[in-house]
Order: C-alpha cells, then structure tokens, then sequence
C-alpha cells in the first residue's frame, strides 16, 4: 500500500493512462479514503449517487410533478460564496502573479498541501471525475481531471462539463490534462455520522500554481471553489495557457444576434459575478423588435482564439450553467426560468410546502409559507432572506431554449464586439465605444463594480474589477494587460470593444435603466456599429449614442431627459473616476503597459479640455 510503485487507483481495465493512475494512486496514499470510484458519467451512475445524496440528507428531492429530476442542497452558513481571500496564485516567482492574487511560495504551499490532505478523506469515498472544458477533442478544448470527496461535486460537474468515460477514451495513453485535488476537509472518524453539508469551517484553501498547471481546493464543497473545471481551470490556469499560447480565457457570455436583414453577429461580454451574464445571454428581445433574435452560446466564460482569417474565434468551455437564482423571472429572464423546469440542482433557494422552489424576485408577492435556504420556517415580512443571495441552480445548458444552433461547434464563432459592464450606480454611461482597441483595452482594465453577494465580503463597495478578471486572473495584471494589447494588435479584424452600464440609479435610488429585454436598444446599436450603420457622437470618454442614434420603439415612455441623464458624463465625478483608476493602476509598476499609462494622461487632458 504504502510502496509508490504498487498501483492502488482501483483503475478500471478502460484507463490506459499510466500516469494518470499514477497520480490518483499517489493523492490516494495522501488523502487515505475509504474507496476510490472512477466516475463513467453515465445515467446510471448519476441516479446512483443521487439516491445517495437523498439518503445522506445533502439533497432532498423535490416535487416530481413541479419540478421533475431536481433536487434541492442547503449548504453549512459558512460555505456560500467563492472566497477571493482564500485564493492563492502560487507562482515560483511573487512578481508573477502580481499585487492583485495573493501569493505565498510554492514550496511553502507544498508544505501546508501535505498537512491539509493528509488522511483528509478518511472514512470517505475518493471520486475521479474526468471532465473536457470545451467540446471533446476542439482543438481549443482541455481536459482536466478532478478528484473529490463530494458526491455534491460529481453530480454538479457532470451538468457543468463534459464528464464520464469518453474523456479518459480522448486521453488515450499519455494525453495532458490538469490535476484537480478536492477535498471537503472533513474525513469521517470510525463510526462517525456524517453531515448534509460536509466541509471545513476552520480554514478553506484555493490554490493554483500556475507553472505546474495545478489546483489544489481544500475545505469548501460551494460552486466556484470545488467545481474546478470552471474558475480555477478554465480561467486562473487557462488565462496562463493562453498568454503562453496567444489567446484568451475571458470571464464572458457569448450570444449570438441576427437582425431582420438575416446579418448574424457574435458578440462576447465582460460583467463581474452576479452583474448580468446570464440574463443579458439569453436576452429576449422586446416585442417591437420584430425580426430580431438571440441565441446563447454561453453565459460565464469564453476561450477565445485568433483564427487564420485575423478574426478572433470563442468556445464555452461549459456545458452548463452554474446561475445566480434571485432576480431571475419570467419578467427578467423567461429563458432561464423554462431552462429551470427540470433535471436541476438548486442550491440554498427557499422551499415551498409542495415541494418546489422558490427566491426573492421569482413572484411578486412571495409564498405565505416557506422553509428558507437554511431549513427554518420563512413567512413574508419575518426579516430574513429566503433563499440564500447568492443561492444557484445547476442545469445542462441543453435545456434552455435559447442555445445557438452552433453552440457546439469546436471550431467557435467570431466574434464581433467585446463589452465590458460593471455594477456602477452613478457616473458611468449605459453605452460608449472605444474608438481603437488601445482605447478599448483601457476601458476594460478600468472597468469599476460594486461588490455583489456572489463574493464573501461587504457587498456594494466600488472596486476596480479589470475585464471582470481580478479574481480570475493567473498571473500578473499588468501582463495580462500588456497580452490583451498584443493580441488585438496581431489581430487583422479584433472585436469592437464597447463598455455598457445597466445599473445606473436616480437620486431616489432606483435603477434609471429598465434593463434585462430592453437591453436589446443597447445591443441593437453595437451590432449596427459594427456594421457601420449606426451613428454615434464622439465625447471624451468615447463614441456613445445620441437619443435618436437608439430605436425608442415600445419604450416611447422614456424620455429624451431621461436618457440624457443616463448617459451624462458629469466632469468633476469623471475627474475622480480617472483618479480611482490609479488605485489599480498605479500597483502595476513596470508590469503596467506604456499605451494604457499614455491612455489615461490623454483622458485627463480631454476631461480638462
Ligand atoms: P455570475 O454567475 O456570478 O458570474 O453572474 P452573472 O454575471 O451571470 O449575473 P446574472 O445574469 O445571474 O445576474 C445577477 C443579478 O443581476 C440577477 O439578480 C439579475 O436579475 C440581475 N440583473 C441581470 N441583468 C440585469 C439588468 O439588465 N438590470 C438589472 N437591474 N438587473 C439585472
Ligand atoms: C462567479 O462568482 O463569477 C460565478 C459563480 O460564476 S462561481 O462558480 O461560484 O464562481
Ligand atoms: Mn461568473
């Protein structure tokens, strides 16, 4: 057992991959499971692990009639959120994963893994879950291999990845792919009973190195911090792959829009957690928008290439959507809300008395009676939030009506127009284009967003958020920048990039813009920039729409003031805009590139102008 060369991975005959039985031998003798099980991805395999989340009360099924196929988890209180303060990017040198990760040395890094993991999943069973981010076999695609002491986790990433068997078929004898460890932190003591939500609430750890394209995750079972196919994968280990390789691994929806005309343009955008990918991804375009129609290639993350005609070319890596429940309705997003219907996974949303799912801004007026997201009786008005804020479903992106015909497609689509939108109540436009890429990539490494509840941390609090990436970048922001300005510049046809605000609030504190479907007035006038049919007005900040350069159709009842104060550029709060871009900026040092420092002078002077 203890004899490195003995092979104990309980591999089945299928797994022809020396190594990779290597390495779940060898985190096998770390961890020291009661069993070890190979996850094929079946059906079969999926309802058997089911039962057993059922049994162990981690899940409860809920109304097969209401909502057949799903089931509802509860997580512990402390384990809700992904926790940037718990995320380390442990590269051999500090320098390169820059002021905005936290750093601590590998070797030092090494030492705390063999404290954490030893016999940390004792008395459980030890899950290998292979997994392809991207069609298997795109050639943008990677696979990755993660394994994990939660049943919670194979059953979410089977939704969330191209999961089973015909992964380790694709890997052959000697393929790459990414080693993934993940425990709870919690091994089981003999006898021990186990806990819905098994996790470690002492310490949680999310580690990357970068150089060894690693992930250790330690202590959480919660979304972004154990399904690590999607952030630490296919962003903090991806946007290294892509800077070594010329492309990027962006934090963005892709979605696809054809205007009566029959024209059809891909466009890709940048909005921090919980600010509007999902929605604006399956946006349905108001009724006054005869002719027009978007479909959804994803709604979290794109991989994104050069291609040989000089245009750039996306993939979503996922294969479902891991989505921010509250607020979604069918007001605000009627395609998620049919993408819902069945075969989901909710996490920590409130349960109705028949056994279905409910959370703030589902239904106007709530249930009388609910159980909340932490198992206790909810009745409107008692001051507590039903569901969880930052509670989620987990769904195969298959289900939801919206998806492009080529959402598949390995080969991606161009794309036409990069955005980039933050959370900001005032000061910030709803629309303004870059007039060149240098202008463009400027715009998106400044890009500012009030924290949302998808984070743990007070929420609300304006920080820069550089191209939606500060929590997702491998390496380096200053280089990261410097590789957004190289690409684009390599490019011979790169995206227009645009920056857009949803969020903007009057002085009474409402949104001032309706948002969600009405989007498509903003996304309307990107395209037909690209097209070169919409008329714009230059201003310091960029090139925005006047009144009538938008289509008011439908929307007749807002007026023309107010829009201008939507997209007023207020001097004196731009002045200390430009001034909070330093706070990020001014970190960078030398890693900071020439062109964005040169960007910023000529915005001050065009402000002062
Ligand atoms: P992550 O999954 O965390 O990356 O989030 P996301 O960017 O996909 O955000 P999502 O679309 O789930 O939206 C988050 C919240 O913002 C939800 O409560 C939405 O209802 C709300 N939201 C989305 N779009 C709009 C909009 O155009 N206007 C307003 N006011 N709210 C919006
Ligand atoms: C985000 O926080 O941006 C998410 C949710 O998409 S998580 O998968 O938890 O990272
Ligand atoms: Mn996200």
């Amino acid at each position: 057992m203890n004899d490195p060369r003995i092979d104990i991975s309980n591999a089945p005959d299928y797994v022809r991959h020396r190594s990779l039985r290597e390495w779940v031998s060898r985190i096998a003798r770390l961890t020291k499971p009661e069993r070890i099980v190979w996850c094929d991805g079946t059906q079969e395999e999926n309802d058997r692990l089911c039962a057993e989340l059922v049994a162990a009360g981690t899940f409860l099924r809920l109304n097969e009639k209401l909502r057949p196929g799903s089931y509802l988890a509860r997580s512990h209180p402390t384990d809700v959120a992904r926790m940037e303060d718990r995320t380390f990017i442990c590269s051999a040198r500090k320098d390169d994963a820059g002021p905005t990760n936290n750093w601590v040395d590998p070797a030092e890094m090494r030492g705390t893994i063999d404290r954490l993991y030893d016999g940390c999943m004792r008395g459980r069973t030890m899950y290998v879950v292979p997994f392809s981010m991207g069609p298997i076999g795109s050639h943008i695609a990677q696979v990755g291999v993660e394994i994990s002491d939660s049943a919670y986790v194979v059953v979410n990433m089977r939704m969330m990845t191209r999961m089973g068997r015909a992964v380790v078929d694709h890997l052959g004898e000697d393929g790459a792919f990414v080693p993934c460890v993940h425990s709870v932190g919690a091994p089981l003591a003999a006898g021990q009973k186990d806990v819905p939500w098994p996790c470690n609430d002492k310490e949680k750890w999310i580690v990357q190195f970068p150089e060894t394209r690693e992930i250790w995750s330690f202590g959480s079972g919660y979304g972004g911090n154990a399904l690590l196919g999607k952030k630490c994968l296919a962003l903090r280990i991806a946007s290294v792959m892509a800077r070594d390789e010329g492309w990027l691994a962006e934090h963005m929806l892709i979605l696809g829009v054809e205007s009566p005309s029959g024209e059809k343009h891909y466009v890709s955008a940048a909005f921090p957690s919980a600010c509007g990918k999902t929605n604006f991804a399956m946006l349905i375009p108001p009724k006054t928008f005869a002719g027009w129609k978007v479909t959804t290639i994803g709604e979290d993350i794109a991989w994104i290439k050069p291609g040989k005609d000089g245009r750039f070319y996306a993939i979503n890596p996922e294969y479902g959507f891991f989505g921010v429940a509250p607020g979604t309705s069918d007001a605000t997003n009627p395609n998620a809300m049919k993408t819902l219907r069945s075969n989901v996974i909710f996490t920590n949303v409130a349960l109705t008395p028949e056994g279905d799912v409910w959370w703030e801004g589902m239904t106007d007026t709530p249930p009388a009676r609910l159980i909340d997201w932490q198992g206790q009786e909810w009745t409107p008005g008692c001051g507590r939030l039903a569901a969880h804020a930052n509670s989620r479903f987990t769904v195969p992106a298959s289900q939801c009506p919206s998806m492009d015909a080529n959402w598949e497609d390995p080969a991606g689509v161009p794309i036409s127009a990069f955005l980039f939108g933050g959370r900001r109540s005032s000061t910030v436009p709803l629309v303004v284009e870059a007039p060149s890429w240098e202008d463009g990539v400027y715009m998106a490494a400044t890009l500012g967003s009030e924290t949302t509840a998808a984070i743990t941390g007070k929420v609300g609090v304006v920080r820069r958020d550089p191209m939606a990436m500060l929590a997702f970048c491998g390496y380096n922001m200053g280089d990261y920048f410097a590789h957004w300005l190289k690409v684009g510049k390599a490019a011979a046809q790169p995206p227009k990039i645009f920056r857009v605000n949803w969020f903007r609030r009057d002085a009474a504190g409402k949104f001032m813009w309706p948002g969600f479907g009405e989007n498509m007035r903003v996304l309307q006038w990107i395209v037909e920039r690209c097209e070169g049919s919409a008329k714009g007005r230059t201003t310091p900040l960029g090139i925005m729409p006047a009144y009538e350069d938008l289509s008011w159709k439908g929307l007749e009842k807002f007026t023309r003031d107010q829009y201008a104060e939507l997209s007023e550029v207020e001097h004196d709060a731009w002045v200390e805009e430009l001034h909070s871009h330093d706070e990020l900026l001014g970190k960078l040092g030398a890693h900071l590139p020439g062109e964005l420092e040169a960007r910023r002078t000529l915005l001050h002077q065009k402000l002062a102008a």
